[in-house]
């Protein structure tokens, strides 16, 4: 397989990463230590399209492809992690369902103001008993005639209570396993539909997390997304693309410590040389380069599969896991460079080690992504 970016890809990575630089970058301490979310950086994310990146142009979008979605994450990434989700979750989660699963008024109604950035978009499948077993949905969507009755609630949904526009899974049918799950497009403000705990998190504080309460909401027949049934199989498709954004986050993060890395072992003089040249730090350095290197070819690869129409689940559940483990041991090791002095608030290492852990537990932990790749490897288990 040959692989290589293009001109206009890095022509795009040098617009977000300078976006990322001048705008996001300023604001990391604050928005990390006050927990808050970068309304008018993501308003600019809008107006230049990049809300939209993989979506065509008559849907608001921009009419690019999976990889320079996967640049614009990583850039983002590479200075602020929950920047990173914000994008992400907002694009392969929030967006991504409407574009592929939708009818005609749903993308009219939905789907170009999401495009478009003018509204920010979110999915709420986890739930207290439905985390890695995303099946477990106790939510319920009940038949009301002309509405659906939604009531019960999700837990852990990135980009709310920012998001107006909530992809939610509920059960339609009971007792019938995953077939009785249903997808829907709810909107923010409907009566009953209310946000519960905002969460404090260790890291990707820029970013939004918050609970979805449900009660009595009425949920338009027309906001039914795909078919009655068929909304695990909306989700577990809408997760394959979605781990490609996250292991671009999860690169990006790991790039980002990896560059703080490089120039402080450049300047930092012990033994009479700047440690880089220790063997103990060049030995490190070395191989923090190298898994972001392999990284970079399974991210970019499984947006590549993604874009030509070609299987890609166990290529985007590789991408994530590996981009997730590597994110952990490059901060890990760029903080150690570091010693003493990445240890300190405000030393930006510092944060990217706390925004790497998520990468390996949300939109299914790293368990899970092994589970995937050894079920397309090995098929169902014998009966
Ligand atoms: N695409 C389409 N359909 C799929 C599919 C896929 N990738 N994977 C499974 N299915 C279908 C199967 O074909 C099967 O349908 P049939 O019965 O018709 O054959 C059905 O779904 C059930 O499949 P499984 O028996 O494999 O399902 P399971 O209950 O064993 O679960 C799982 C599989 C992979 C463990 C799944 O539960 C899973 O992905 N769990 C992790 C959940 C997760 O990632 N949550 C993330 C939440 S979002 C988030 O974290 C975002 C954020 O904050 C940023």
């Amino acid at each position: 397989m040959l692989f290589s970016t293009t001109q206009q890809h890095e022509e795009l990575r040098t617009r977000v990463r300078a976006f990322a630089e001048e705008e996001i970058k300023p604001l990391t301490f604050l928005m990390d230590k006050e927990n808050q979310f970068p309304d008018d950086a993501v308003a600019k994310l809008g107006k230049m399209g990049l809300m939209g990146i993989p979506f065509p142009a008559d849907s608001g979008g921009m009419g690019l492809d999976m990889i320079s979605y996967a640049i614009a994450v990583e850039e983002l990434a590479r200075v602020d992690g929950g920047t990173g989700v914000i994008l992400s979750a907002h694009t392969s989660l929030g967006t991504w369902p409407i574009f592929a699963f939708g009818n005609e008024a749903q993308k009219k109604k939905y789907l170009i103001p999401l495009c478009k950035g003018e509204k920010i978009g979110a999915f709420g499948l986890t739930e207290p008993n439905a985390g890695s077993d995303a099946g477990g949905t106790e939510t319920t969507a009940v038949d009301k005639g002309d509405h659906y009755l939604l009531n019960g609630g999700k837990i852990f949904i990135t980009n709310a209570p920012k998001a107006d526009t909530y992809v939610v899974f509920a059960v339609t049918t009971p007792d019938i396993g995953v077939r009785g799950i249903s997808a829907f497009i709810v909107e923010k403000g409907w009566k009953g539909f209310e946000f519960g705990d905002h969460y404090d998190k260790m890291g990707i504080r820029s970013s939004s997390t918050a609970e979805l309460i449900f009660n009595d909401v009425k949920v338009p027949k027309e906001n039914l997304l795909g078919k009655e049934g068929q909304g695990f199989k909306i989700a577990m498709a809408t997760l394959d693309g979605g781990r490609i954004g996250i292991a671009a986050q999860a690169l990006g993060i790991a790039q980002g410590a990896f560059e703080q890395a490089v120039t402080y072992a450049k300047e930092r003089v012990q033994f009479g040389k700047p440690i880089g040249f220790q063997q103990a730090i060049s030995f490190k350095i070395a191989d923090m380069a190298t898994k972001l290197r392999t990284a970079r070819f399974l991210v970019y690869s499984a947006a590549e599969l993604k874009e030509n129409h070609m299987p890609f689940g166990m290529e985007s559940a590789m991408a994530k896991q590996y981009a997730a483990d590597i994110a952990l041991e490059v901060t890990n090791d760029a903080l150690q460079i570091f010693g003493g002095t990445g240890y300190l608030k405000g030393m930006e290492v510092e944060r990217m080690y706390r925004d790497a852990k998520i990468t390996t537990i949300y939109e299914g932990t790293n368990e899970i992504q092994r589970i995937v790749i050894a079920s397309h490897i090995l098929g169902k288990p014998p009966k």
